[in-house]
């Protein structure tokens, strides 16, 4: 590769903190300072804000690397972390939880209730013949209970493998024999699009594939008729019966936490290991730091979902260490009409919003109507997570959701990372739209080259990781070599992250998305997601998902599929007229070089449940390709309306 990854974007407004909240913030400017005089002084003081049974010989054993050891020889246990030691401090009372049904049922869980309930759970678990290093499976909707399962898991020692509720019989008992569980939590459902979405049968068929499963633990959720098998457990008459008390025993700081499986779009998903120490500390100190948690007045919500790592590190661990109280919503956005998510907001004075960006993109071709109609003042902190964010989602955030003063953290991190790695400081940090900035204190990312050589300012390249970090996963599953091959053998030494990034004039950092989403046209390299922020800044586009087809005369040509905004006219003439517009646009704002061969314009975009485009298949579409594999698509009628846009010729 001749030439470093592309830097054709140009953007030039900044955003400083509010001075209130940047004089009264958690974290200020000298933690840089701090981290970087003595990195594992910085992180120790970290693990420092836990309660420890026994405190660590060593901070860091890197004497085997990849094979990291954090707090060596230090003891604690997860869940009394997240709720005994808030309860003992008199903080009983205090609402962990505001749970929001999606049919519009509500309940309100304290500290001390969700530590009742958790310590039922771990006496059931341990009933069934659970026992430390055991691993239990997890499928569950979007109810407390879901938290409470882990909570448990994490109190006895037994290590959970959550699988997302949307997933099939295939991903669910292909997990639970990867990791060889002894038992699944589940429920009978829960409720989705304004109906109940059952999940039992599903566990059924995989049970039945899986003999490592004695037991299935089921919550009453939707009270639909399921189906009764010999291993199955009602979780009211087994968890809700058991006793209140129960004494957590601590357990080594390199206790294997839990495993969550990267989803892997061709081959074998990855069992992403995590422990309890280092995982618990950075979870919790990132939450601390980047959203500016202060317990006692803030009301914190991440929409994400349990099933994946931003459901682990930023609803259950981060914020529960921390004494928070947050939100929880068990359904979609538009059920029962688009302000959903707008009213939650309003009603419960939500103050630290953690969000992704595809979600922020769809609110944006909703229409800028659902969120003025609620009062959003109370949000103070607005947090984006899993994909970039493109500059102009970033500003109709920042505007429609932020009243224009909100700081907004661009979180870049993996399930790999286990933590927030990259992302402003909200206090600290002046801001650029699209760029997630610096690393955090204490962590090491760098762009380097296709050597591995630091790029310097203005340049692209690979985002690196230097230094081992304490939520850092320990290995996959059952597979230290496919540990080593997959991120430590590109760059010798270094994490490699499977990104490309960035630096700009000022060594701030934007994430460019997945190495294998970058272009190369005429010899240029070029990224997918700069050529959509530039599709995106025009007034009539609300989404969009940019691949490089092949091309005889240029390699790889820019193929775009576009969604306009829901009050664009782009029926026949209108929409050739458009398409053109927005040829021109893209070539004015980037450079002709960066103008797409074909814009196609299409009313959905192929996701995965989590919510990435899936530009695989939409290559196959460029490439006149019959489609690949769609089955995790979160909705497969969409490659439907895209093949028929473009044979009618768009
Ligand atoms: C990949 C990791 C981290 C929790 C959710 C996703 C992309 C994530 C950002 C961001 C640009 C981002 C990267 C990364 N990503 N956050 N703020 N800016 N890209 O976890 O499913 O493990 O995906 O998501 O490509 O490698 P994941």
């Amino acid at each position: 590769m001749s030439e470093t990854l592309a830097n054709l974007l140009q953007e030039n407004r900044r955003f400083e903190p509010p001075t209130a909240l940047a004089e009264a913030a958690n974290v200020k400017a000298d933690a840089y300072d701090e981290a970087a005089d003595d990195r594992l002084a910085f992180w120790a003081k970290q693990a420092g804000r836990l309660d420890w049974a026994k405190q660590w010989d060593q901070v860091l054993d890197w004497s085997n690397p990849p094979f990291a050891k954090w707090f060596v020889g230090g003891e604690l246990n997860v869940a009394y972390n997240c709720l005994d030691r808030h309860v003992e401090a008199g903080k009983g009372d205090k609402v962990a939880i505001h749970w929001e049904g999606e049919p519009g049922d509500t309940r309100t869980l304290t500290y001390s209730d969700l530590h009742k309930l958790t310590c039922q759970a771990a006496n059931a678990l341990t009933d069934l013949g659970v026992v430390a290093g055991d691993r239990v499976a997890i499928y569950l909707p979007m109810i407390p209970e879901a938290a409470v399962a882990m909570l448990a898991c994490a109190r006895i020692g037994a290590t959970h493998s959550v699988v997302f509720g949307g997933f099939s019989v295939d991903a669910l008992s292909g997990r639970i024999q990867d990791a060889s569980a002894k038992v699944v939590i589940t429920a009978d459902g829960g409720y989705r699009r304004g109906k109940p979405s059952a999940l039992k049968p599903t566990v059924d068929e995989a049970v039945a594939k899986s003999p490592t499963i004695e037991h299935v633990l089921v919550v009453r959720r939707t009270g639909e008729e399921v189906a009764w098998g010999e291993k199955d457990h009602w979780w009211h008459e087994t968890v809700e019966t058991a006793s209140t008390e129960h004494e957590a025993q601590p357990f080594d700081a390199e206790h294997p936490l839990f495993i969550l499986y990267t989803s892997g779009t061709t081959a074998k998903p990855k069992g992403i290991l995590h422990t309890t120490g280092g995982y618990l500390t950075q979870t919790s100190y990132t939450h601390h730091a980047v959203f500016d948690l202060k317990p006692e007045t803030d009301v914190y919500w991440c929409t994400a979902d349990i099933g994946w790592v931003t459901g682990h590190s930023y609803i259950v661990y981060g914020p529960l260490s921390n004494g928070a109280t947050q939100v929880m919503y068990e359904g979609t956005p538009d059920t029962p009409h688009k302000g959903r998510f707008w009213d939650i907001v309003d009603k419960y004075g939500v103050t630290l919003l953690y969000t992704a960006p595809t979600l922020i993109r769809t609110m944006m071709k909703w229409g800028d109507e659902f969120p003025a109609a609620a009062d959003l003042s109370s949000l103070r902190v607005l947090g984006s997570v899993g994909e970039p964010i493109n500059p102009e989602a970033w500003m109709w955030y920042r505007k429609n959701i932020g009243h224009d003063g909100s700081p907004i953290v661009d979180t870049w991190w993996q399930t790999e990372t286990g933590a927030i790695m990259i992302s402003p400081l909200p206090g600290v940090t002046g801001t650029k739209p699209g760029s997630a900035m610096r690393p955090l204190p204490g962590i090491s990312a760098d762009v380097v080259d296709d050597q591995g050589q630091s790029v310097p300012n203005g340049g692209g390249g690979y985002l690196v990781l230097r230094e081992p970090w304490p939520s850092m996963l320990r290995t996959i599953w059952g597979d230290d070599q496919r540990f080593i091959d997959t991120y430590w053998s590109r760059f010798p030494g270094m994490y490699f992250a499977g990104d490309g990034a960035k630096k700009d004039d000022d060594g701030d950092l934007w994430l460019l998305g997945r190495v294998d989403d970058v272009m190369l046209v005429s010899g240029h390299n070029i990224s997918t997601t700069e050529v959509e922020s530039a599709l995106v800044s025009h007034p009539s586009v609300a989404e969009a998902a940019v691949v490089g087809a092949t091309d005889p005369t240029t390699g790889q040509a820019i193929v775009a599929f576009t969604i306009p905004r829901g009050s664009v006219d782009s029926e026949g003439e209108a929409g050739e007229v458009l398409i053109k517009e927005l040829r021109d646009h893209v070539a004015k704002t980037l450079g002709p070089i960066a103008k797409p061969r074909q814009i196609m314009l299409v009313a959905e975009l192929p996701k995965t449940r989590s919510g990435k485009i899936m530009r695989r298949l939409l290559r196959d579409v460029a490439e006149h390709r019959s489609l690949g594999d769609v089955t995790t698509l979160q909705d497969s009628t969409v490659m439907d309306l895209i093949s028929d846009g473009m044979q009618s010729g768009k």
